[in-house]
């Protein structure tokens, strides 16, 4: 989380940094700022909230060298204080940084003579460099030994210097088309900007000059690096609507047009060269992500695979025992998802077979699998993940009919599917009923318990409404308890087979009060229940239609309560610290 973006240029970087931390907000929007160098002097802007504000106080400045950072706040409140960039109390350098320096409070009593100004870690980082011997790149490589945890930096001095350096986060640079040079969180702000960059890796560190860029590693030896070609991006969106989360919602149709005509043309599962026989598949990722591995292990079931699916959090310090014989696929939108990165990282270095299936070209993700089934939802703005999500449910369907030697067979009933893609909304009538319950519950059984869980995920983080998800056969173990009348529970019923047996957990609740909205294609009609009903498709990608409504559930829910549903509070669209 947070953004980077820092450029030495003959042009005005302070316009090159702002608009490259409009493209890095996604990172988080809790403050913005800058650093500058004028006649020797650092001089910093710093606002609070989105850089629109930031953008408003620099007007008309122009500067050379510029570094800039859009904040989601880890240590320290949301406070202008706490913005970066941070100076060191000599005020000769200062610094942005993307990460957590985990031992900081240790290494901050250990800098007793210094005054702080914030309550963050990055801080502490930047006067530590400061405090250490020789040149602006050998004081922040000595610096860096000291600390633990993950970093992205870029560091100007008094003097003009401008370096970089990472360890977990994400950094990359480039030379700019116009000239000039610029380091970045993310390569997509190098979009149009630039045709060739460099991703550093963990503890390599450059020193930027207008012209020319310099690579060092921990021990401060020069090292060569191999440039990469930046890969196009898709447009943002098609589609423009009021906010981005509408545009990307009703997107879906398009994009999975887009990934399954790739599929096609592209023969991408023949190029993975995988084995033969797959024993079992192992899914990693968190959030939404997760969601949709949860879908992709039934679609591998069924195609005979045994799958299991982990949270990246949990995986990457339990006690897995990995099997050579596994494939592992790890589940990301963005990408840069540091926990999923994590395990990414384990599984290679043991050698396993690691495949990522992501929505962002170059991403770090990609580099560490080097295998990659991508799904082509076009960039998601947005921090609740939509488009991407039915993206990866219906690549992983894709692959789970590969896998079973269907796919080539089934290209016409895809296609069929794709082209009768109907979006169901949801009435205002029915938002502002659901939004007249104090407790909120989504069940579900197999696929539509996921869908339960997607759904639920959705409302929770742009209504800020405490609600949950449940396996409707484990409501009577526990759960049951809570529903009252002030309950409602929305039910999924997409599947034929489990149809009478989530009808008979319905009245279960029924009895005890709830109130049932019932989300389904199927005709089920009981006048007490509030109805939202689905289009008819294929029961197995029944999950990717039966989101729609529930998305738009969570969009207008947020509207009508006056937040904007882009950017929820507390969040990011990308977690790049664990
Ligand atoms: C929720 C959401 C998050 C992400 C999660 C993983 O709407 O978007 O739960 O799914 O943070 O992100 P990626 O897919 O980028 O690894």
């Amino acid at each position: 989380m947070c953004g980077i973006c820092a450029c030495l240029s003959k042009q005005n970087s302070v316009q090159l940094v702002v608009d490259g931390l409009k493209k890095l907000e996604y990172r988080g929007y809790d403050s913005a700022g800058i650093s500058y160098l004028e006649n020797n002097e650092i001089r910093t802007i710093k606002t609070v909230g989105e850089i629109c504000h930031l953008e408003e106080k620099v007007n008309g400045l122009f500067a050379n060298l510029v570094i800039g950072h859009t904040r989601w706040a880890t240590h320290g409140a949301v406070e202008e204080k706490n913005a970066h960039p941070h100076l060191s109390m000599s005020n000769k350098i200062s610094l942005v940084h993307n990460g957590i320096i985990e031992n900081y409070k240790a290494l901050k009593s250990e800098l007793s003579t210094i005054n702080f100004r914030s309550d963050t870690d990055s801080e502490v980082f930047v006067n530590l460099i400061d405090l250490e011997e020789g040149d602006l790149l050998q004081k922040f490589i000595h610096a860096s030994k000291k600390v633990q945890g993950s970093f992205a930096v870029a560091l100007i001095s008094d003097k003009g210097d401008f370096v970089v350096g990472k360890r977990e986060s994400p950094l990359y640079v480039a030379h700019l088309s116009d000239g000039g040079v610029m380091a970045t969180s993310d390569v997509y702000v190098l979009n149009n900007l630039a045709t060739n960059f460099f991703t550093l890796k963990d503890d390599e560190f450059a020193v930027l000059k207008e012209n020319e860029i310099s690579f060092y590693n921990k021990n401060g030896e020069k090292i060569h690096k191999k440039c990469e070609k930046m890969q196009k991006f898709d447009k943002i969106s098609a589609i423009f609507e009021k906010t981005h989360m509408k545009s990307e919602i009703l997107e879906t149709k398009n994009v999975l047009k887009t990934t399954l005509e790739n599929y096609f043309n592209q023969n991408i599962f023949e190029n993975l060269n995988l084995p033969k026989k797959i024993k079992e598949i192992n899914l990693i990722a968190c959030g939404t992500a997760y969601h949709s591995a949860l879908l992709g292990a039934e679609y591998f079931k069924r195609a005979s695979i045994p799958a299991h699916v982990y949270v990246a959090s949990e995986f990457r310090y339990g006690n897995e025992i990995l099997n050579k014989n596994a494939l592992y696929i790890f589940v990301s939108q963005s990408g840069e998802t540091a926990d999923t990165i994590a395990c990414a990282k384990i599984c290679k270095e043991k050698k396993m077979k690691c495949l990522a299936l992501t929505n962002t070209p170059n991403c770090f993700l990609n580099q560490i699998c080097k295998k990659v089934l991508p799904t082509f939802a076009g960039r998601e703005i947005a921090v609740a993940s939509t488009k991407a999500y039915s993206c990866q449910v219906f690549v992983l369907f894709l692959f789970s009919l590969y896998l079973k030697g269907e796919f080539y067979q089934l290209k016409n009933l895809l296609e069929e599917f794709v082209a009768d893609f109907k979006f169901t909304d949801i009435n205002d009538k029915l938002v502002d009923e659901v939004l007249t319950y104090k407790k909120i519950f989504f069940v579900g059984r197999e696929e539509d318990y996921v869908t339960a869980l997607e759904a639920s995920l959705k409302l929770k983080e742009i209504t800020y409404i405490n609600c949950f998800a449940i396996a409707s056969g484990e409501l009577k173990h526990g759960t049951l308890a809570l529903i009252d009348k002030n309950s409602l529970v929305i039910a999924i019923c997409t599947q034929e087979k489990i149809k009478d047996k989530l009808i008979s957990n319905l009245e279960e609740i029924e009895a005890r009060g709830g109130k049932i909205m019932l989300v389904s294609n199927f005709d089920i009609r009981d006048e007490n229940y509030l109805t939202l009903k689905l289009p008819n498709s294929f029961p197995l990608l029944m999950p990717i239609v039966s989101i729609i409504p529930l998305q738009f559930l969570a969009l207008k829910s947020s509207e009508k309560l006056g937040y904007n549903p882009d950017k929820p509070r507390n969040l990011a669209k990308s977690v790049t610290v664990e």
